[in-house]
């Protein structure tokens, strides 16, 4: 149940912070209340065009910093954090059961997947995000998404390994869980920022 509470409020918090600091940067509607503009805003969600705009950004960051073969990395990690978060979180937020079954096997082949791609990302990648060289924001927010992926990895194996006691197994869930809660905080503020900063240019 607590677990319900704080993923519901999680989920909650970053729509109403994300598109509360999307409404104030908006210079556009600059004579819209934020409610009227949420309401605008919530509609484009079921447009065509908000989709081919979004799938144009996914598409331009991939060829601008995945050239070549890095690019199946980029979809390959992309994708598989969509199918993990999904799975994660639509069993234990919404139906209050735990992750079971065949979800369960997806969620682990999808995990083999995206630690294999997040290792190699932070390969390519990490350079760009040192302190020195990229807003503090943005370095802060990718080593927080790199620190909670590492954790997820870690307590994924812990959980799987047989000769581990049952008290192990139980606090590697919890952590799981949690560190899966904050990698979702961190990618999402860190995709925010990044376009904003981008946006500036
Ligand atoms: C890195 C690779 C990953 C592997 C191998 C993995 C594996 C697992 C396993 C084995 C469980 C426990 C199932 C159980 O005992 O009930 C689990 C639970 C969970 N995972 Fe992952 N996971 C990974 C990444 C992620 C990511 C990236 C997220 C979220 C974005 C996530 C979200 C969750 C959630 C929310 C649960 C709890 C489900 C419940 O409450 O029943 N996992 N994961």
């Amino acid at each position: 149940m607590i677990f319900f509470i704080t993923t519901s409020c999680m989920i909650l918090g970053l729509i109403i912070a994300l598109s509360y600091l999307r409404f104030r940067i908006d210079k556009q509607d600059k004579t819209r209340s934020y409610a009227s503009w949420l309401v605008h805003k919530t509609k484009l969600v079921f447009k065509i065009s908000t989709w081919v705009n979004i799938k144009k950004t996914y598409n331009s960051w991939k060829t601008h910093h995945y050239s070549g073969y890095k690019k199946w990395i980029f979809i390959g990690s992309t994708l598989s954090y969509l199918v993990l978060f999904i799975s994660g979180f639509l069993f234990s937020a919404l139906g209050l059961i735990r992750l079971q079954g065949v979800p369960l096997l997806i969620h682990v082949s999808f995990g083999g997947i995206f630690a294999s791609c997040a290792a190699l990302t932070l390969l390519f990648r990490s350079g760009d995000y040192q302190f020195e060289s990229s807003p503090f924001i943005i370095s802060g927010l990718f080593w927080l998404f790199v620190l909670s992926v590492f954790i997820l990895v870690l307590t994924a194996i812990t959980m799987m390994l047989p000769f581990v006691s049952l008290l192990w197994i139980q606090t590697a869930f919890i952590f799981h869980r949690y560190s899966a809660i904050i990698s979702v905080i961190s990618i999402s503020l860190l995709i925010f920022f990044t376009l904003k900063k981008s946006d500036n240019k």
